[in-house]
C-alpha cells in the first residue's frame, strides 16, 4: 500500500471548476517563429490549418541565414518551408521574452529538406540559456525531428541555442513558445522533456491548436490488440489541463476484454525518470448493471485504482515524484478489477522524462545590464548571444565573470577597447554592481565622464584613454584603489583645479605624495637661496619678523581658469591682430620672444613666438600642444590656444602680469614687496606647480628647466610655472633633444 512507487493520484474527477471563457481563441503569450522567414516577406501570417499566427524570426536573433528546403519536399506546411541556418559562430541564440515562474512549453522543429542542395544532413546541440537540453541529430531523423520541453524560466528572457558541434551547420525551422500557467505538470525537480504525448484513435492525425488551447501536439495512436471506441457526445475536458476534447472522445479499449490494457516502451537511457500522465472519460452508455473499473500497474506494481472513470467528464491521474524503469523497459497496464463487468479503458496519454538544468544561468540584472549596452553601442558581435557568462566556453568576447560553477555569475570584467563605440558611457554599466574592471579606450566615446562610474564599488580599473569625453573627472573617480586612465581625451579636464566652483580640490595623486612635495619645496627654496646669493638684492632685504606661514592661501577674486575660449588654434594673421602687429614685447623666454597681445578685445595674454620650428614636425607639436592645453594647475600658466602656420609657429598663454620671480629678487622691477612670507609661500607654490607635472599629468612631465626667470607672479603674487613640457619637442638652448640628454640653463644645473 505505502509501496515507494504510489505515484498516480487521482486529481479532479467531476468537479468542473472555473469555465475559462477565454481558453477558446486563445493566443496570449504565443510565439511562433517561422525561421528564416524573410521579415519583409507576408510577415506575420496567419497558418491557416491551426490559425495559429506566425512570424519572421529576424527580430529574436541577430545571426544566421536563410534557407528554403526543396519543393519536391511534399505535405510540409508553410511554416516548414523556410528555415534558419547557421553557418558562422559556434552558438547562435534565439532571444525570447516570457514571464518568469510561468510553465512554458518550448518547442522547435528541424527540417534540413536539402535546402542547401549539399544533400548533408546536419548534427548539432541545442541549448536552453546555459544548460544543454539535446542533439538534433538529422542523420538519423532524415524526414525531421521535434524537440519539446515544459519549462519554467527563472528569468524573464528565454535562451534558446543552437551549437554546433561538428562541421555542419545547425539549422531550425520553427521555435514555438506557448505559457501554459503555474499549476500543472509540476515536477520535484528539473523540466520535463516530452518522450511521447498520444491520444488513442484509430485515425490517421494528430490534434493541436485550436483542438488544445496550449497547443500541445497529440499524435493519435492504436495497437492491434486494441479495439476504439468513440462518441459524437460533448466531453467536458475542464480540469487544470484542459486535454483537447477531441483527444476524450475516443479511447481504447483492450479486445481481449479480460487481458489489461497495456502501454510498454524502452529506452536506451536506462536513467530516464519519468513522469505520465493520463486522462481518462467514460464515453459509453453504459447499461446499469454494467461496471468499468480498474486498477492502473506501472512496472508490475499497483500505483493507483480502483478508478471508475466518470461519465463523459476528465479525470486525470499524475505522477507527483518521478520514476525509473529497470533496465529502460517500462510498461503501464490498466487492470479491470473482479467486479468490473466491463474491460478498462483509456483515453489520452503523456509521457516525459526528467531534464536537469544544472548551469546557473548569469545574474539577471547583470544581463538586462550588459544587453542594454550591447543595444545602446549596437554592438553585434557573433560571441554576444545567449547567457553572457556561462557556459564558460561560450562566454561573450571582452567579458569575465566570477565563479561561474558555484554560484551564480556575476560580469567583473568589460573590456569594449576598439570597438567603435560612439555616443556617451553607457548609463547601463552602473548596474554591473560587481564590475572591477572596464576598459573602454580607444573609442569615440563623447560628453561627460558619469559620476556613477565612481558609485560601482568592486571596480579597480577603469580606462577611458583614446575617446572624446570632456567636462571633468568627478570626485567620485579620485578614490583610492581605484586606477583610472584619461588620456587621449583632449577636452577633458584632468585635474580639479578646472572647477571654478572647486578651488583647491586637488587630485588624488598630489594630496597623496606629501613627501614629494617636502622635497621640491627644499629644491626650489634652495634655487631662491642660491640665487640671493649669487645676486644680492638691493631691494626686498631687510627682514621683516612677522614671516607668515606658508600654507593656507588664499587669493581674493582669483579667476580660474583666467580665459575661457572655445578656439584654440588661431592663423597667423588674428596672431598678427591680437599683438598688434607684435607692437609690445613682454619678455624673451628659452623658445622665443614673448609679446602682449589681447583676446576677444579684453582677455590678456601673452604670445609667445616660437623662434625655431618644432624638430618633429607639426603634427608632433599639435599633440604636444594639446597636451598642454589639458594641463591645468594653479600654479601653472595656463596655454589658451596655439598657432601653427607653415614655419610661424606660436603658443596663447594667460596673461601672467607681475613678472618673473628673477625680477623681483634683483630688483629690476623697482621696489619689490616680497618679504620672506611671500617668498616661502611662492616656493610652496612653484614646488606644487611641478608636483602636479610629476604625479597630476598623464603622462608625467619633467620640467627641465626650473630657473627663476620661468616663475612667474601675478597680482597677488602667486607663483605661476611657465615653460613647462616643450622641452619635450623642442631643443633647449639649440641642443638636438634627446630626453636623457642634460637640459636645462647653465648655472641652475646640479653641476654632476
Ligand atoms: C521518411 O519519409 C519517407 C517518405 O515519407 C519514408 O519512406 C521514410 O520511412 C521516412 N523515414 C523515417 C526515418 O521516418
Ligand atoms: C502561480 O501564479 C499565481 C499568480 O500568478 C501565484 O499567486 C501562485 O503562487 C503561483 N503558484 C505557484 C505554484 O507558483
Ligand atoms: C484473454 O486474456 C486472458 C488474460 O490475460 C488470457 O488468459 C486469455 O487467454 C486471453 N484470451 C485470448 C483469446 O487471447
Ligand atoms: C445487464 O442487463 C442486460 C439487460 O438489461 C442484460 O442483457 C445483460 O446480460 C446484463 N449483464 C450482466 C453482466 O448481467
Ligand atoms: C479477484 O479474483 C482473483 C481470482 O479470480 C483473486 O485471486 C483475487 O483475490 C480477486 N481480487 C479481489 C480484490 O477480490
Ligand atoms: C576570468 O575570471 C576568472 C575568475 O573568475 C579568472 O580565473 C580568469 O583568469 C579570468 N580570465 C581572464 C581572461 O581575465
Ligand atoms: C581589452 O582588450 C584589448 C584587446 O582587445 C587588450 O589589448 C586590452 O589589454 C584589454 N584591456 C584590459 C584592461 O584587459
Ligand atoms: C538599473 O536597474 C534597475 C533595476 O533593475 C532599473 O530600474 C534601472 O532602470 C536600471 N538603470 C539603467 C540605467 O539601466
Ligand atoms: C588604456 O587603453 C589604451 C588604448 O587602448 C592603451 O594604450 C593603454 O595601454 C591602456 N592603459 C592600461 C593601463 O591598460
Ligand atoms: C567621432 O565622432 C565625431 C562626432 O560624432 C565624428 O565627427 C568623428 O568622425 C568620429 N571619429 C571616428 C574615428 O569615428
Ligand atoms: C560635453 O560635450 C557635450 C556634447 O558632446 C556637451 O553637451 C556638454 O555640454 C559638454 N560638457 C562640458 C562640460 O563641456
Amino acid at each position: 500500500m505505502e509501496s515507494p512507487c504510489r505515484v498516480l493520484v487521482a486529481v479532479l474527477g467531476t468537479l468542473a471548476i472555473i469555465h475559462l471563457v477565454q481558453a477558446q481563441g486563445q493566443q496570449a503569450g504565443f510565439i511562433s517563429l517561422d525561421c528564416g522567414l524573410p521579415a519583409n516577406e507576408l510577415s506575420p501570417y496567419d497558418e491557416p490549418t491551426t490559425g495559429l499566427r506566425f512570424l519572421s524570426d529576424e527580430k529574436f536573433i541577430q545571426s544566421g541565414k536563410s534557407g528554403r528546403i526543396q519543393p519536391n519536399t511534399e505535405g510540409y506546411l508553410k511554416p516548414y518551408e523556410t528555415l534558419r541556418y547557421f553557418p558562422d559562430g559556434i552558438r547562435n541564440c534565439y532571444n525570447l521574452n516570457v514571464e518568469k515562474g510561468m510553465t512554458h512549453l518550448i518547442r522547435a522543429y528541424f527540417i534540413y529538406g536539402n535546402y542547401d542542395g549539399l544533400d548533408i544532413k546536419p548534427k548539432f546541440d541545442l541549448y536552453l540559456g546555459p544548460n544543454p537540453w539535446t542533439t538534433i541529430d538529422l542523420q538519423t531523423q532524415v524526414n525531421g525531428t521535434r524537440a519539446e520541453i515544459l519549462h519554467i524560466p527563472i528569468s524573464n528572457s528565454l535562451q534558446v541555442c543552437l551549437v554546433k558541434t561538428g562541421t555542419t551547420s545547425p539549422l531550425i525551422t520553427t521555435l514555438e513558445i506557448r505559457p501554459m500557467g503555474n499549476d500543472t505538470y509540476i515536477t520535484k525537480s528539473g523540466s520535463l522533456n516530452l518522450f511521447f504525448r498520444v491520444y488513442l484513435s484509430k485515425s490517421d492525425g494528430y490534434l493541436r491548436y485550436r483542438n488544445d488551447v496550449y497547443d500541445r501536439v497529440w499524435t493519435s495512436f492504436s495497437r492491434n490488440e486494441w479495439t476504439h471506441i468513440s462518441t459524437t457526445l460533448e466531453v467536458s475536458n475542464s480540469n487544470k489541463y484542459f486535454p483537447p476534447k477531441e483527444a476524450l472522445k475516443t479511447a481504447a479499449t483492450p479486445t481481449n476484454s479480460s487481458a489489461p490494457l497495456t502501454m510498454e516502451w524502452s529506452s536506451s537511457n536506462v536513467d530516464n525518470q519519468y513522469y505520465l500522465y493520463g486522462h481518462f472519460a467514460e464515453i459509453q452508455e453504459l447499461q446499469t448493471n454494467d461496471t468499468r473499473e480498474f486498477n492502473m500497474i506501472w512496472n508490475g506494481q499497483v500505483i493507483s485504482g480502483p478508478l471508475i472513470p466518470p461519465k463523459f467528464n476528465i479525470y486525470t491521474i499524475f505522477s507527483l515524484s518521478p520514476s525509473t524503469c529497470v533496465g529502460g523497459k517500462c510498461s503501464f497496464q490498466l487492470r479491470r478489477t473482479n467486479r468490473s463487468t466491463l474491460p478498462p479503458l483509456l483515453n489520452a496519454f503523456e509521457v516525459y522524462t526528467v531534464i536537469q538544468f544544472p548551469q546557473i544561468e548569469t545574474n539577471e540584472n547583470d544581463v538586462v545590464a550588459v544587453r542594454d549596452i550591447k543595444t545602446t553601442y549596437e554592438i553585434s558581435r557573433n560571441s554576444w548571444q545567449g547567457d553572457p557568462c556561462v557556459p564558460r566556453q561560450f562566454m561573450w568576447d571582452g567579458l569575465n565573470c566570477s565563479n561561474t560553477d558555484t554560484s551564480t555569475p556575476r560580469i567583473t570584467y568589460l573590456n569594449l577597447s576598439s570597438s567603435g563605440l560612439t555616443g556617451s558611457i553607457a548609463a547601463a554599466i552602473q548596474n554591473l554592481t560587481q564590475l572591477e574592471k572596464l576598459d573602454l579606450s580607444n573609442n569615440n566615446l563623447t560628453g561627460e565622464v558619469p559620476e556613477f562610474l565612481g558609485n560601482i564599488k568592486s571596480l579597480v580599473f577603469i580606462n577611458i584613454s583614446w575617446n572624446n569625453l570632456n567636462g571633468s573627472i568627478p570626485q567620485a573617480l579620485r578614490r583610492k584603489g581605484l586606477e583610472l586612465f584619461p588620456q587621449g581625451n583632449p577636452r577633458l579636464c584632468l585635474s580639479g583645479s578646472c572647477l571654478p566652483s572647486k578651488r583647491k580640490q586637488f587630485p588624488v595623486a598630489i594630496v597623496a605624495s606629501v613627501a614629494s612635495v617636502a622635497s621640491i619645496i627644499i629644491a626650489v627654496l634652495v634655487l631662491i637661496f642660491v640665487f640671493r646669493k649669487k645676486k644680492p638684492s638691493t631691494v626686498g632685504g631687510n627682514l621683516q619678523e612677522n614671516i607668515s606661514p606658508a600654507v593656507n592661501v588664499t587669493y581674493p577674486n582669483s579667476p580660474e581658469p583666467s580665459i575661457q575660449t572655445n578656439k584654440r588654434r588661431f592663423t597667423y594673421s588674428e596672431v598678427t591682430d591680437m599683438t598688434k602687429n607684435f607692437q609690445r614685447v613682454v619678455g624673451e623666454g628659452g623658445f622665443g620672444i614673448v609679446y602682449h597681445g589681447t583676446l576677444n578685445g579684453n582677455a590678456q595674454v601673452a604670445v609667445k613666438v616660437l623662434s625655431q620650428s618644432s624638430t618633429q614636425g607639426y603634427k608632433q607639436f599639435k599633440a604636444e600642444v594639446d597636451l598642454l592645453m589639458r594641463v591645468h594647475h594653479t600654479n601653472l600658466v595656463s596655454l589658451v590656444g596655439y598657432c601653427g602656420e607653415g614655419d610661424h609657429l606660436a603658443l596663447i598663454y594667460e596673461f601672467v602680469p607681475n613678472g618673473n620671480l628673477r625680477q623681483h629678487l634683483s630688483g629690476k622691477r623697482g621696489r619689490s614687496n616680497i618679504n620672506w612670507g611671500i617668498r616661502l609661500r611662492i616656493a610652496v607654490e612653484a614646488a606644487l606647480g611641478l608636483e602636479y607635472l610629476h604625479s597630476g599629468c598623464i603622462p608625467p612631465m619633467i620640467h627641465r628647466d626650473v630657473k627663476t626667470t620661468n616663475i612667474l607672479l601675478d597680482e597677488h603674487y602667486k607663483a605661476k610655472l611657465a615653460d613647462f613640457g616643450l622641452s619635450r619637442s623642442f631643443p633647449v638652448g639649440g641642443e638636438s633633444h634627446v630626453s636623457t640628454v642634460i637640459a636645462g640653463t647653465p648655472g641652475y644645473l646640479d653641476p654632476e
